[in-house]
């Protein structure tokens, strides 16, 4: 089972290696740049720390996070087990000369980071693709790997919208039985006072959830995409010695997927509006599609 998960996605992000790379431009009409929203957020974190000297980012994809912040002035490695990511990272990364960025093809399972620790670890889009277990052994090789004071950047698909997208991932949750306690996360999370609070909260009350066997169709061919509350996640990785410091929702949803799907030039305006005006409200977590956590490594 979770060597067929992870088979299917590389053999995915293999295929669709040139797809990322447009998905990721921006240049694709009336579509919401979830890649561009991710990664701004961990730019925004980058930029709270003191004075980061070398970033890592896990499934790198098309590597364009890596090469924005060597455009920064600071050394960035970016890892990904799909032969074309990398390939592409190295073409965009030789003709923008970015001596700063460095890529390797390799799982993080097998990654050696030759003694180097890393001031700010970020994981996009990654951990839909990995199993409970290698969730558990992500946390401890990048708490092992982040600077004392570093950041852990991890964004997840947010289970809290399913409750609010009124289609078959609603449908899968009513299955499993845990719709109603998808509604009181949500509703914990938006009568908190601030983000820190809205974390607090929903950690009391979550649990780990029953997982499906497999996921509803959405385009992407990997049978099983793991998804997460915002409770839940900030729980285990502070089980895991993090300090929960933030939380941002990303893809906001002004209208329900199927709405959006007819009109999606409109729900791509909202989500952009809202991502740049709102991004770290937590009342409009539940109707974003992801959320991005920030925890710390105690100095
Ligand atoms: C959804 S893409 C996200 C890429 C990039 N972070 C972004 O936001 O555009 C997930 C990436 O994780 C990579 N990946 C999945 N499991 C991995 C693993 N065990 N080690 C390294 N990369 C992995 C995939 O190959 C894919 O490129």
């Amino acid at each position: 089972m979770e060597r067929g998960q992870q088979a299917e996605t590389q053999h995915y992000f293999d295929r669709f290696a040139e797809d990322w790379k447009r998905k990721g431009s921006g240049t694709m009409p009336a579509r919401v740049n979830i890649i561009a929203q991710r990664n701004g957020i961990a730019l925004d974190v980058l930029a709270s720390l003191p004075a980061p000297k070398r970033v890592l980012d896990i499934g790198c994809g098309t590597g364009d996070l890596v090469l924005d912040i060597a455009r920064r002035g600071i050394d960035a490695v970016g890892i990904d087990f799909a032969a074309d990511m990398i390939r592409i990272c190295e073409t965009t990364r030789a003709a923008a000369g970015l001596e700063r960025a460095r890529f390797q093809h390799v799982s993080v399972f097998d990654f050696d980071p030759q003694g180097e620790t890393y001031d700010l670890i970020s994981a996009q889009g990654l951990i839909e693709y990995i199993s409970f277990d290698q969730l558990v052994d992500l946390c401890r090789t990048v708490f092992r790997l982040l600077a004392p004071g570093g950041a852990f950047v991890v964004g997840s698909r947010n289970r809290l919208f399913n409750a609010f997208s009124l289609n078959a991932f609603t449908d899968m949750e009513r299955k499993l039985g845990v719709l109603d306690d998808m509604m009181t996360e949500a509703e914990v999370i938006a009568m908190a006072a601030d983000g820190a609070g809205a974390l607090s909260a929903a950690e009391k009350i979550a649990r780990a959830y029953p997982q499906p066997e497999r996921h509803p169709e959405t385009g992407v061919t990997v049978s099983v995409r793991y998804q997460y509350t915002p409770g839940e996640l900030s729980q285990l990785l502070r089980s895991h010695g993090f300090t929960p410091a933030a939380v941002y929702g990303a893809h906001y949803h002004a209208l329900p997927p199927a709405v959006a799907k007819d009109d999606p030039q409109l729900h791509a305006g909202f989500s952009e509006v809202v991502y740049r005006a709102r991004r770290s409200d937590h009342r409009l977590l539940p109707q974003c599609t992801t959320f991005v956590l920030d925890v710390r490594k105690p100095a």
